[in-house]
C-alpha cells in the first residue's frame, strides 16, 4: 500500500531531449493518439500495411477474424515464413554484410556474424534437422547457452516449420523433462555446458537427465561450448560440429500458414502445472517487427543489446524476431553481468558503441547496489534510449537507471507484456511521451487497455483494478497447448469478452498506466514468472515435508523473494540442516530461479474455516507486519490465524 501511494505522489516527468524527439520515428502526441485511435476503430486499416512490409510468400487478403473468439486468426490466408522475414529479405542490399549479432562469452571470446553468416548458419542447421527427420509440424526442445547458434535454432526450427520450444538454462532437468513431454518434442538442441559466473554449467547432463526414458526424442544436437565432459547415447545424440558445417548453406524455406505455430514458450499460472503458450507465426511477427521499431524508435545504424535470455519471451521478441525482422545489429552476451567483475556490462556497452539498452528491474536494483563508480569506469555516451521489463519498476530504480546510465539524457521505456502478449503492450513512445519514474505510461497501437473493478466495469482515474485487454491483437497468443479449456477458464472467463492479464493496475488523472503487480498466485522473483503452487509441490514432494504455503515478500533486490510455510511429517526435525535440504530439493526440482528465499517451519498452517490457507496473513507475516518470534524453529501460526480467523 505504501507504495502505491507514493507512486500517486510522483510528480516528475520527463519529456525527451528535443535533438531525441525531433529525429524520432513518432514525435508527436496527437499522431500517436490518432494512431492508437485508428489502430482501435479499424485495427484492419491500420495493421495490413505494417504486415506487407514483411515478405509473404502468399499474400493475405484478410486481416482479422475474430469469429473464433478467444482465438484470434490474423492475415489468416496468408503464408510466410519468418526466417525469411529475418534473414533472406536483408541478404539482397546493404544490409548483407551488416552484423545482426555480435556476441561474446562469458570468457571473453568473441564473434560477430553479418546477416549473409548468420543466413548461411541457420540453413545449414536448417538442413541438418531436415536430415535427422525433423520436419514440419514437430516440435523441438532448444536447452542451450546465449551463444548466436541458440538464435540460429531458433530460425532454423522456423526455416523447416518445426516449433521450437526454448527452455531456459536454468530450469532442471525435472522441468525439463515435463516441457519436452508437454510439447511432445521429438529433437532437442543442447550443448555440452554453458559458462555462468566461471563455472560450467553441464547442460548435456542435463538433457540426458531430463529424457530417461523418453523414446520419442529421436535425436540430441549437441553444440561443443564449454568443452567439458559429456556422457553419449548413440545414435540419438550427434555433435553439432560433426553434422551442420557440412550441410548446404541454402535451405528452402517452407511456405507457412500465418496461423501455423511458431513456437510454445511455457510460463507459469497459478497452478503447479507450467502452460505452453502457443504463438503462431504471422500475427507474432508483425507484432514484434511493429513494436520493436516503434517502442525502441530504432534506426538502421542502432546498436541494440536486450540482456535478457532467449529461453524467455523477451528474448525471442526482442532479441530475435524483431530485431532481426527490423535488420538490426544486436549483442547477445552468454553469462554474468559481474564476470570477471560488476563492470562487464559497461565495457560491453563501451566496446560495441551500445545505442539502445533494454534490461530489467532486477538487474537496475543489482547495479545499484554495486554502486556508480561501475559504470562510470566506461565511455557510454554511444546510449541514447534504455527499456526496462519484467516487473514494475520502483521509481528510485527508475531515477538511478536514468542518471546512471543514460546520464539524463536517454529516456526510459517501461514495457509492460506477459508471455501471452507475444509483443510490448503498454509502453511509452520515447519521442513522444514524458516519461514518469515507475509508470509503463501508455497503450501500445491496437491495445485497448482498461481497468475494470471485480464486476468488470471500468474504475475511474487513480483508483486500482484489474488489467484487461478487449480487443485482440495480432502477437497474441493462441491458446495453451493441448488444454484450450485451462486458455478460456484463465484468460477469458472472469470478464467475458475481455483478456484478463493477471495484473493490478491504475490510470493516473493523465491516463498514464501504473502496474501493481500480480493478483494471482503468480510470483514475480528477478522477473520471472513462478506459481506459488508449483513451488508448493515441489516442497511437498520431499519426504519430510506434509504440507506447504509459499507466498511473496518484498525485497530490495529481487522484487519479490519466495518465503515457504512448511509443515513436517512425525519424525522430522526443523532446524538449518533440513532448510538446506529444502531449498536444494525445490532447486533439483524446478530451476534455481524457484529456490525460496527463506523456509518457515510451522506445527500448522493458518486456514479459514472452509479450510483454504490464510494466504494474506503468511505474507504479512513473512513481510515482518506480524511477528510470531522464533523462525529458524517451529513456530505456531495457529495463535495469529485465530486472532484473524473473522477478517478472512
Ligand atoms: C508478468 C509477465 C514480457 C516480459 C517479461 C516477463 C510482469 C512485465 C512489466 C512492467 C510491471 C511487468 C507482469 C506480467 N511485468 N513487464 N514493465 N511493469 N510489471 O514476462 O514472464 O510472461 O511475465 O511480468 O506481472 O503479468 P512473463
Amino acid at each position: 500500500m505504501s507504495d502505491f501511494e507514493s507512486r500517486l505522489s510522483e510528480s516528475r516527468a520527463f519529456p525527451p531531449p528535443e535533438s531525441f524527439a525531433r529525429a524520432a520515428r513518432i514525435s508527436s502526441d496527437g499522431e500517436y493518439q490518432r494512431l492508437h485511435r485508428l489502430s482501435l476503430a479499424d485495427p484492419e486499416t491500420y495493421w495490413a500495411p505494417i504486415a506487407r512490409e514483411l515478405p509473404w510468400s502468399k499474400p493475405f487478403t484478410e486481416v482479422l477474424d475474430w469469429s473464433g473468439a478467444p482465438v484470434a486468426r490474423w492475415f489468416g490466408d496468408g503464408e510466410l515464413n519468418a526466417s525469411v522475414a529475418c534473414l533472406d529479405q536483408h541478404l539482397d542490399g546493404p544490409r548483407r554484410d551488416k552484423v545482426a549479432i555480435h556476441w561474446q562469452g562469458e570468457p571473453g571470446d568473441r564473434r560477430s556474424l553479418t546477416y549473409a553468416e548468420l543466413s548461411a548458419e541457420v540453413n545449414r542447421l536448417a538442413n541438418a534437422l531436415r536430415a535427422r527427420g525433423v520436419k514440419r509440424g514437430d516440435r523441438v526442445a532448444l536447452y542451450m547457452p546465449l551463444v548466436p547458434e541458440l538464435a540460429a535454432a531458433l530460425l532454423a526450427c522456423a526455416r523447416i516449420g518445426a516449433a521450437h520450444s526454448v527452455v531456459f538454462g536454468g530450469f532442471s532437468a525435472a522441468s525439463l523433462r515435463e516441457r519436452i513431454l508437454d510439447g511432445g518434442c521429438t529433437a532437442v538442441i543442447t550443448a555440452d555446458g554453458g559458462w555462468r559466473k566461471g563455472q560450467v554449467l553441464p547442460l548435456k547432463a542435463v538433457v540426458d537427465e531430463a529424457l530417461v526414458g523418453l523414446h520419442d526424442v529421436h535425436t540430441v544436437l549437441v553444440l561443443r561450448r564449454a568443452g567439458n565432459e559429456v556422457a553419449w547415447s548413440a545414435p540419438r545424440d550427434v555433435w553439432y560440429h560433426e553434422l551442420v558445417p557440412s550441410q548446404s548453406d541454402a535451405c528452402e524455406p517452407e511456405s507457412m500458414g500465418a496461423e501455423d505455430l511458431l513456437f510454445l514458450l511455457y510460463t507459469s499460472g497459478s497452478t503447479g502445472k507450467p502452460k505452453g503458450i502457443v504463438h503462431t507465426t504471422g500475427g507474432y511477427l508483425v507484432g514484434a517487427f511493429h513494436s520493436m521499431r516503434t517502442i525502441f524508435d530504432l534506426k538502421e545504424d542502432d546498436v541494440y543489446w536486450c540482456t535478457a535470455d532467449i529461453g524467455w519471451i523477451t528474448g525471442h521478441t526482442y532479441v530475435v524476431y524483431g530485431p532481426l525482422a527490423n535488420g538490426a545489429t544486436v549483442v547477445l552476451y552468454e553469462g554474468a553481468p559481474n564476470a570477471p567483475d560488476e563492470g562487464r556490462f559497461w565495457r560491453i556497452v563501451e566496446d560495441y558503441k551500445v545505442t539502445i539498452f533494454y534490461t530489467a528491474p532486477t538487474a537496475i536494483r543489482t547495479f545499484m547496489r554495486w554502486g556508480d563508480t561501475w559504470p562510470k569506469k566506461s565511455d557510454l555516451a554511444s546510449l541514447r534510449l534504455l527499456g526496462t521489463v519484467g516487473e514494475p519498476i520502483n521509481p528510485e530504480a527508475w531515477m538511478w537507471y536514468r542518471e546512471h546510465i543514460g546520464q539524463n539524457r536517454c529516456p526510459i521505456v517501461d514495457t509492460w507484456w506477459q508471455t501471452e502478449t507475444g509483443s510490448a503492450m503498454i509502453a511509452p513512445l520515447p519521442g513522444v511521451h514524458a516519461t514518469v519514474p515507475g509508470s509503463a505510461m501508455r497503450p501500445f497501437f491496437g491495445v485497448d487497455a482498461a481497468i475494470v473493478d471485480e464486476r468488470g466495469s471500468e474504475v475511474g482515474p487513480n483508483q486500482g483494478g484489474f488489467l484487461v485487454l478487449r480487443k485482440p491483437w495480432p502477437s497474441m497468443l493462441r491458446g495453451i497447448w493441448g488444454d484450450m479449456q485451462r486458455f478460456q477458464a484463465g484468460y477469458w472467463s472472469r470478464y467475458p469478452g475481455m483478456y484478463f492479464a493477471g495484473d493490478g493496475a491504475r490510470r493516473d488523472e493523465h491516463g498514464n498506466y501504473w502496474i501493481l503487480g500480480r493478483v494471482d498466485d503468480v510470483l514475480n522473483v528477478s522477473g520471472h514468472r513462478l506459481s506459488t503452487m508449483e513451488v508448493e509441490s515441489a516442497l511437498v514432494s520431499h519426504a519430510a515435508v506434509v504440507e506447504a504455503a509459499v507466498v511473496a515478500r518484498p525485497d530490495d533486490v529481487t522484487g519479490e523473494a519466495i518465503v515457504a510455510f512448511v509443515t513436517l511429517g512425525p519424525g522430522h526435525e526443523a532446524g538449518d540442516t533440513l532448510t538446506a535440504a529444502l531449498k536444494a530439493h525445490v532447486t533439483r526440482e524446478i530451476g534455481a530461479l524457484a529456490r525460496p528465499a527463506e523456509i518457515r517451519f510451522t506445527q500448522s498452517l493458518p486456514k479459514t474455516r472452509s479450510g483454504k490457507i490464510m494466504r494474506r496473513l503468511l505474507r504479512d507475516v513473512a513481510a515482518g507486519r506480524e511477528s510470531t518470534g522464533d523462525t529458524s524453529t517451529l513456530e505456531d501460526l495457529s495463535v495469529l490465524a485465530r486472532l484473524r480467523k473473522d477478517e478472512e
